[in-house]
């Protein structure tokens, strides 16, 4: 299992406001005790944080709001002590506009080799005056920004899939390639287990650059039907994980290459997993699936089917740091959202307002139904908790490009990314001693607290512990798949292992045949045999399977 630590909001050591490495340190026993095999890192780097840090001014350093290498060196040497592996984010699709590389670039002349290092193009119509296509930012606007050139004229555009302060690079250019292959060298020779790869499917553009239909992201071909997107999977990103995959190979140990992906279908997204090229891919389908029979079943054959066809573990995964939580989602009907809202646009006050109670009650069924699937699970940070989005955060502390670059239409992912709460009381719930959060909490957040939940064994800590050690103890993560018939259309029903996994998603209770039960997700006492032999509606349950 791999957790998911968005450093900025994790744990507060030095009271600034931000998280910071010192903070994740400090509570790396916390986090094994959840049976943890490595946690992944968001970015950590020198940013000007535009993009929560997925805006990099420098590869191969620590930003000072998050501290210093050698607070990274201690990190990594405490975690290793505890068995504990660090996968880091590299970020190779674009970097932050303070770059050294993009000062250079935006210094020299059109033509250049320091404009080679980026996407820079003349713009059209007579003077320049019109971006050179018409590619959309995944923030919203136009995916292209028009430079002034030094000698105060108005000149060529850069492309950038993100951000304006997010510039694309050039990977037609070899210095990019050496340029990373270099900061994958930095961080494993500093002891890393491998790179969750950002945007892994979009560095490599078709070099025409040619009009699209659809957004940066590729997904849609509206106006160009049957076009592939040209910013989307080109054959070339092959070579490159190649090319990575080989120097992880120099190193000793497993090392794990992870794709940010959003491709689809499954059948295409695992084209990406090869045994010379990435490990994983993040499974955002089952995600983003509506928590329903009919669509669960369809994602879970799929994401197996997809997978196993490469030989590769399938992944599992219910949130991260860009999507409204699941504990949120599901208090919305079948795991919706308030109409028109799409992924990774947060909620606000203006919206319909989650039912968080019936929110939780699904959020801990669906943790346990995935949690017993074979593959691979990622954990987002607070989800262990039962943490829900801050649905009503005041535009004015909105720190996520997309709220300003669509003048408020989307929201951003801030919802998602509040400071956690480790003990009950405190201004920030124990997220520092000094009260100061660069995003505030929601009144109650202290109710969800780390302090509150780990001795209480109904609370959702102890769920996900009791459920990750069977996990561990049974070798569900390697285990086996079926379905199981027989209780009807709403309930969904699988063995792995000797594991009976039964989940009921409809309305009315359902009669359960009369196993010892494992877990389950309203009560948990592990071990204790079920007195009534009834599954309530949104309920999973772990049913030794004999
Ligand atoms: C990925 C990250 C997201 C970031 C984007 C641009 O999707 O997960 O947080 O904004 O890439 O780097």
């Amino acid at each position: 299992m791999i957790y998911q630590i968005y450093p900025r909001s994790f744990r507060d050591a030095n009271g600034d406001g931000e998280g910071d490495l010192q903070g994740i340190t400090a509570e790396l026993a916390n986090i094994r005790e959840l049976d943890v095999d490595a946690l992944w890192l968001s970015p950590f780097y020198p940013s000007p944080q535009r993009d929560g840090g997925y805006d990099v001014s420098d590869y191969r350093d620590v930003d000072p709001m998050f501290g210093t290498l050698e607070d990274f060196d201690t990190l990594i040497a405490r975690a290793d002590g505890l068995g504990l592996r660090i996968i880091i984010d590299l970020v190779p699709n674009h970097c932050s506009f303070e770059h050294a590389l993009f000062r250079a670039a935006l210094g020299s002349e059109p033509g250049s080799a320091e404009r080679e290092v980026f996407i820079f193009r003349n713009g059209k119509g007579e003077n320049g005056e019109l971006p050179p296509n018409n590619w959309q930012s995944h923030f919203g606007g136009p995916a292209w920004t028009r430079i002034t050139e030094t000698d105060g004229t108005a000149g060529q555009w850069y492309l950038h899939l993100f951000d304006s302060s997010q510039p694309d690079f050039n990977w037609h250019a070899p210095v990019v390639h050496e340029e990373f292959e270099q900061t994958l060298r930095f961080w494993l020779d500093r002891g890393v287990a491998g790179f969750r790869v950002d945007v892994a499917h979009s560095l490599v553009k078709h070099p025409e650059l040619p009009d699209w239909g659809g957004r940066a992201d590729g997904n849609s071909s509206e106006g160009f039907p049957g076009h592939e997107a040209p910013m989307f999977g080109q054959p070339e990103l092959h070579d490159i994980y190649r090319r990575w995959n080989a120097i992880m190979r120099e190193y000793d140990g497993d090392r794990v290459l992870c794709a940010e992906a959003s491709i689809s279908p499954v059948e295409r997204l695992a084209d990406w997993v090869r045994p010379d090229q990435m490990q994983q891919a993040f499974n955002f389908a089952f995600l983003g699936t509506k928590w329903e029979p009919e669509s669960l079943r369809s994602v879970i054959e799929t994401s197996l089917r997809g997978f196993d066809a490469v030989n590769a573990p399938t992944t599992w995964v219910l949130s991260n740091h860009d999507v409204v939580r699941h504990a949120t989602r599901f208090g919305y009907p079948h795991g919706g959202r308030p109409d028109g809202i799409r992924d990774g646009d947060g909620i606000g006050t203006g919206d319909a307002q989650p039912d968080t109670q019936r929110g939780l009650t699904l959020a801990r069924a669906a943790a346990m139904l995935m949690l017993a699937l074979p593959g691979g699970v990622y954990l987002y940070q607070g989800e262990e908790l039962g943490l829900a989005d801050h649905t009503e955060l005041p535009d004015e502390v909105r720190q996520d490009p997309t709220f300003a670059r669509t003048d408020g239409a989307r929201l951003g992912r801030d919802g998602c990314r509040i400071p956690l709460p480790w003990a009950q009381h405190g201004e920030t719930a124990g997220f520092n001693d000094t009260g100061a959060s660069w995003l505030p909490q929601p009144t109650g957040w202290g109710n969800y607290a780390r302090s509150e939940q780990q001795n209480d064994r109904r609370s959702t800590l102890s769920l996900y512990r009791a459920a990750l050690d069977q996990r561990r103890a049974l070798n569900l993560g390697s285990g086996s798949f079926a379905w199981y018939d027989g209780f009807g259309d709403d309930v969904l029903a699988f063995v792995n292992r000797e594991v009976l996994v039964v989940m009921n998603l409809g309305s009315s209770e359902v009669a359960l045949p009369g196993f010892d039960v494992l877990l389950d997700s309203d009560n948990v006492i592990p071990g204790t045999p079920k007195t009534s032999h009834t599954l309530v509606p949104e309920q999973c349950i772990w049913l030794r399977f004999k």
